[in-house]
C-alpha cells in the first residue's frame, strides 16, 4: 500500500490506546484549516480530546499570520481539542510539550535527530519540519478551549515546497530519502502528546522544560529576536517556569520574552525567521 492515499479513520482508531487524546477523531479529505473547524466545533460545546484530522488543508495557517502549506496525502495537519487544568500563565508550555512530543516520535521510529527552535518550531537539519499552532478561545472570561494545531512535513520531495521555503523547509522524506507511514507517525505521536499531557495536567511541568531544552541547540547561545518588528539580541540563558524565554541582554538585565510575534535568528548564523 503506498503511504500517501489519504488516511482514513479505519486506518488507525484501532491502533490508538490513549485514555482522552483522540477519543474521538474526525477525517477530512479537505478543509480550509483543521485548526478552524476545530475552534467551531469547541464552540458548540466539542468535547475534550476531539482529533481532527485533514488529508489536505486549503487555507492552513501558521504563526504570526503565515501560511502553512498543506498539500494532499504528503503531511500531518490535524488539530486537538484542549481544556487544559492548568492556570492561563501555564498554557504557553503546552506548544513546548506539542514540540517535544514531536521530536520524540521523530527519534523513536527513525534515526533522526530533530532540535527545537523557541517557541514551537521542530527542525531537522536546520530546517522547519514540523510546526505548531495552539489557540485559546474564552467566552465571559472562562476558558472553552484549547486548539492545538500540528503540521508535519511528512512525504513532500523538496520540489513540493514552494519556492520561497524550500531552502527553510524540509520533510522526513527529504531527510530519511525513504517514505515515512503517516499513520504510524500519528498514532506514535498521539500517545506522546496525551503522556506529557497528562504531565501537564498534573502540574509536572519541569519534566516538559527540562525535554525541551534538552533538544534546543540555542539555548546559551547569542541570538537575535524580532519583537514587533524591533531586533533584540541577547544570550538565550533559560525558559522560565511558564515556557517564556530568558533573554540576557547585552546591557547585564534579563528579559522575558513571551510567545507573540516573535522571530528568532542565532547571531552570526542565517537560520530563518
Ligand atoms: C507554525 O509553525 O507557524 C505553525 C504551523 C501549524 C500548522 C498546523 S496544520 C494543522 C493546523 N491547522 C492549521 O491551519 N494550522 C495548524
Amino acid at each position: 500500500m503506498s503511504t500517501n492515499n489519504p488516511i482514513l479513520v479505519e486506518d488507525f482508531e484501532n491502533k490508538i490506546h490513549t485514555q482522552l487524546i483522540a477519543r474521538k477523531i474526525l477525517v477530512f479529505e479537505k478543509l480550509s484549516s483543521t485548526n478552524d473547524f476545530a475552534k467551531r466545533l469547541a464552540q458548540n460545546g466539542e468535547r475534550e480530546g476531539t482529533l481532527i484530522l485533514s488529508n489536505e488543508q486549503t487555507k492552513g495557517r501558521g504563526r504570526q499570520q503565515k501560511s502553512w502549506h498543506s498539500p494532499p496525502n504528503l503531511g500531518l495537519w490535524f488539530s486537538l481539542i484542549l481544556k487544559p487544568k492548568q492556570p492561563l500563565e501555564k498554557f504557553g508550555l503546552i506548544s513546548l510539550l506539542a514540540a517535544v512530543a514531536l521530536a520524540k516520535s521523530f527519534e523513536n521510529l527513525t534515526n533522526l535527530k530533530p532540535t527545537l527552535k523557541w517557541p514551537n518550531d521542530v527542525l531537522i537539519d536546520s530546517k522547519k519540519t514540523g510546526g505548531i499552532l495552539s489557540e485559546s478561545q474564552f467566552s465571559n472570561n472562562r476558558l472553552v478551549s484549547l486548539v492545538l494545531g500540528i503540521g508535519i512535513n511528512v512525504n513532500q520531495s523538496r520540489t513540493d515546497f514552494p519556492k520561497e521555503i524550500r531552502d527553510t523547509a524540509t520533510s522526513l522524506h527529504e531527510e530519511l530519502k525513504q517514505e515515512v507511514d503517516r499513520v504510524s507517525l500519528l498514532v506514535e505521536l498521539l500517545h506522546n502528546i496525551e503522556t506529557l499531557y497528562f504531565e501537564f495536567n498534573c502540574g509536572n511541568t519541569n519534566l516538559i522544560i527540562d525535554e525541551w531544552i534538552r533538544r534546543c541547540p540555542f539555548i546559551r547561545k547569542d541570538i537575535s529576536v524580532k519583537e514587533n518588528n524591533i531586533e533584540i539580541g541577547g544570550r538565550f540563558v533559560n525558559l522560565d517556569e511558564n515556557g517564556r524565554m530568558l533573554l540576557r541582554l547585552d546591557s547585564g538585565k534579563t528579559k522575558v520574552v513571551c510567545v507573540g510575534e516573535q522571530s528568532l535568528t542565532q547571531r552570526g548564523a542565517l537560520c530563518y525567521s
